[in-house]
């Protein structure tokens, strides 16, 4: 699966793949929640593409690729009636703004198609996220987004997030 680097023994725990199915009332239609695995690359990389969408599909599928078997790096799929609908992925960084543990599980990237939004699938992504971090010892989550994803914002207060600080980049040309 996708994981790898061992640095502490909480890593190096069995995978347990997390499955939530979602009934959707008014169509009956199921959204399966759960780790990614190598037959979603593509998929997942397309979904990427959608968040990220500077980077190619071709090149967020070779970084997806060169993350398989590291065990700071985990993505998981919604998936309704089977067809991939959104994505969450997590890597345990050094450390993180904002956050009182080190290392600390970062929620990187979460997508979830425009068709299938306000239905509470990212919720359930976050869920995902959240276990897999638990079971592995950590007791918090960091995450982080534009101060301008006004959406995003009000997402993550939803799924039980506090802002901790805002922050501003800089860029300047060295001549
Ligand atoms: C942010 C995002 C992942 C939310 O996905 P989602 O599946 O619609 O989220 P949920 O259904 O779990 O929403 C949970 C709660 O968050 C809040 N929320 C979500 N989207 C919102 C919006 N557009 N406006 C206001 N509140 C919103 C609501 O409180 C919502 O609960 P409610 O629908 O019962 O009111 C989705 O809008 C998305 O993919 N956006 C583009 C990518 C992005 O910005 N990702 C985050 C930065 S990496």
């Amino acid at each position: 699966m996708w994981q790898g680097d061992v640095h502490s023994s909480r890593f190096l725990r069995a995978p347990c793949p997390v499955v939530y199915l979602m009934p959707d009332p008014m169509t009956s239609s199921f959204v399966e929640i759960r780790q990614a695995m190598p037959s979603d690359l593509k998929a997942w990389a397309g979904m990427r593409h959608a968040l990220w969408p500077t980077t190619a599909a071709a090149a967020h599928e070779a970084e997806l690729r060169q993350q398989a078997g590291s065990k700071l790096f985990i993505g998981f799929m919604a998936l309704q009636d089977g067809a991939p609908v959104g994505f969450a992925e997590v890597f345990v960084r050094p450390f993180a703004n904002g956050c009182d543990s080190r290392p600390v599980p970062f929620l990187e990237g979460i997508w979830v198609d425009p068709a299938f939004r306000r239905q509470g699938i990212a919720r359930k992504l976050v869920n995902a996220c959240e276990d897999w971090a638990r079971g592995r010892g950590f007791r918090e989550i960091g995450s982080d987004t534009e101060v301008s994803n006004g959406a995003s914002l009000e997402a993550h207060g939803a799924w039980g997030f506090k802002e901790t600080e805002r922050v501003v980049y800089f860029r300047k040309t060295l001549d």
